[in-house]
């Protein structure tokens, strides 16, 4: 009996350790992050900062913030910036993904660049940016090529949903997520790739904190956090990571913080 049982444990063991099969831990691996202004570093310049810059202070490991302001997950791919990251990684990375706040608005009658083909699939839409004919794709397109070629090289990604917008602005605390988080979620079970509802982890932080406390968060506009607020949105972002169950356990293991210890609530 005693052979197949060992035989049993470890066909056990061989299957539950599958899905990450492709993923081989690195002794000190990179963590890239790919966003917009609400992640990107912002050196504190008009009074406000980006998440992404206060997330190396929870992780035992490097961050390389490549989030830059202003770019959707449409700008990003169309600017090389994906591929970018992509040449410097190596298996063992992480690289967490996170757009939204530059993605709405419509291709006519004048396309921005940065807004996404509508949908949740396949569709394209022709447009005209910069007096050339582009092809525009969706947000959950953009993720999905955006891990595929991040998995292709052994690096986990992480989609992270968008960062509210102020929810105390209307003098009354107000949340809904919106469409892009829906895609990330989504896209992140088709793609493979783990998810954080950022979006919900900060709300639900803001909520607790109050309107006077989360207005002081946005000194300039809804979007834009002031750098304490930022840290609190980092904060979130960590909490996120080391509650169990969001797929995220091998970067969690880089968290120096308790679980216990990050404020807020498991979701
Ligand atoms: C989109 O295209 C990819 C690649 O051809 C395919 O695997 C996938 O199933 C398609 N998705 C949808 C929603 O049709
Ligand atoms: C974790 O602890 C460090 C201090 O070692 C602190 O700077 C950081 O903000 C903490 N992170 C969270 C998510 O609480």
């Amino acid at each position: 009996m005693l052979p197949l049982l060992t035989v049993l444990l470890a066909f056990m063991s061989a299957a539950v350790a599958r899905p990450d099969a492709t993923f081989e831990r690195r002794a000190t691996p990179t963590v890239y992050l790919a966003g917009d202004s609400t992640m990107a570093e912002l050196k504190g310049a008009n009074g406000i900062e980006g998440w992404g810059h206060y997330l190396q202070y929870s992780l035992s490991v490097p961050v390389v913030n490549n989030a830059i302001s202003g770019r959707s997950a449409r700008s990003f791919t169309a600017e090389g910036r994906f591929d970018g990251i992509a040449s410097n990684v190596k298996s063992g990375d992480f690289v967490i993904i996170e757009f939204g706040h530059n993605d709405g608005g419509s291709l006519s009658p004048t396309d921005n660049g940065r807004s996404d083909c509508p949908g949740a699939g396949n569709e394209t839409c022709t447009s005209t940016y910069n007096g050339q004919t582009v092809t525009v794709h969706t947000f959950p397109w953009y993720f999905i090529q955006a891990a595929k070629l991040f998995t292709s090289k052994g690096a986990k990604v992480i989609f992270s949903s968008q960062t509210p917008n102020n929810p105390w602005e209307s003098g009354s605390f107000s949340y809904s997520g919106g469409r892009f988080i829906t895609y990330a979620h989504d896209s992140a079970i088709t793609a493979g790739a783990a998810y954080i509802d950022h979006g919900a982890y900060t709300a639900n932080i803001f909520k607790t904190l109050g309107l006077n406390t989360v207005k002081g968060y946005f000194p300039n506009d809804h979007t834009h956090t002031s750098p304490v607020g930022a840290d609190v949105v980092a904060k979130a972002f960590v909490k996120g990571l080391a509650c169990a169950g969001t797929g995220t356990s091998e970067l969690a293991s880089y968290v120096k913080n308790t679980t216990s210890g990050i404020q807020g609530t498991c979701i």
